[in-house]
């Protein structure tokens, strides 16, 4: 296991404060301790694992949840499952319960986007941040696997320093035709062109959506803002150049949101890129 080469900013502590909760249920061996907090498909607790002793993270589907969406839920495990890698958050379980679905998964220490709430990080955080997940995701397209939904609540901190991917959730695996061409499912602030226009994912897809997120980092929000006037904007321009940045790095995430998708780097080239330009 090694740490992240120059992430020193990084001063493990104890994980976030996370809502203690009377009477929450058990799941089979795993005890549940406290909510983390909740997203479109589920709610995301602390428990701990009574047979192997060691705390995990378990998310638990919504109830009253379609059975396409229980079947993307079970999809997320066996995604993950299929990439073992130092930068994807590991998979330990999924499972069902009083009808219920739940997955069984590393516990992190806070996600990007806690760790945003005090404002930008430094570039050179912004760059291990982008090395690492462009890494995991260059293991994911080679796996013909795509995340589809990348973007700061999917980035974790884990308590050794290191950033992981997380929630394959809405992935496509090569051989599944479950999503709809067309039905968008991702997060609009930080999605492709593409993605928005016409419900197309890509591995391109996905460098846009991490070049959104690392440009939040730095700058402070993504290159359009939030909001529905984000939507057109971004189909119909390119954005403003990343301020505060060197021109090489300037010039790289200006490459990776490139409106065509043809033009982007691979997640490989991000990441080889991102280790030289400072
Ligand atoms: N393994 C984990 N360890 C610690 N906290 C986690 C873990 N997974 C998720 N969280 C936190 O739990 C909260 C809910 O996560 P969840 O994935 O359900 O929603 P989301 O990522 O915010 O949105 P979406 O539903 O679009 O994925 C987030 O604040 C996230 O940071
Ligand atoms: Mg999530």
């Amino acid at each position: 296991m090694t740490k992240p080469p120059d992430d020193t900013q990084f001063v493990p502590d104890e994980p976030r404060s996370t809502e203690v909760v009377a009477d929450l249920p058990s799941f089979g061996r795993y005890r549940t301790q406290a909510r983390i907090g909740s997203g479109a498909a589920g709610t995301v607790y602390r428990a701990r694992d009574e047979v192997l002793g060691r705390d995990v993270a378990i998310k638990v589907l919504h109830t009253q949840t379609d059975p396409e969406t229980r079947e993307r839920f079970v999809r997320e495990a066996r995604a993950i499952a299929s990439l073992p890698h130092e930068h994807v958050l590991s998979i330990y379980d999924v499972g069902t319960q009083h009808d219920a679905s739940y997955l069984v998964v590393e516990l992190a220490r806070e996600s990007l986007r806690d760790r945003l709430g005090a404002g930008p990080l430094s570039i050179d955080i912004a760059r291990q941040i982008g090395i690492q997940i462009s890494r995991a995701l260059g293991t994911a397209h080679a796996a013909g696997i795509v995340h589809r939904d990348v973007k700061p609540a999917n980035i974790l901190a884990v308590f050794d320093g290191r950033w992981k991917l997380a929630d394959f959730g809405i992935a496509r695996l090569p051989d599944s035709t479950l999503t709809t061409i067309g039905q968008f499912l991702g997060s609009p602030s930080y999605a492709a062109p593409e993605s928005l226009r016409a419900g197309v994912f890509v591995a391109a897809s996905d460098v846009y959506a991490l070049g959104s997120t690392l440009y939040e980092v730095i700058a402070g929000s993504p290159p359009f803002g939030h909001g529905d006037g984000a939507w057109k904007l971004k189909l119909s321009r390119e954005p403003a150049p990343l301020p505060g940045v060197s021109r090489a790095l300037s010039d790289l995430i200006t490459a990776v949101l490139a409106t065509d998708p043809a033009r982007r780097p691979s997640a490989e080239q991000l990441a080889q890129v991102l280790a030289t330009a400072h």
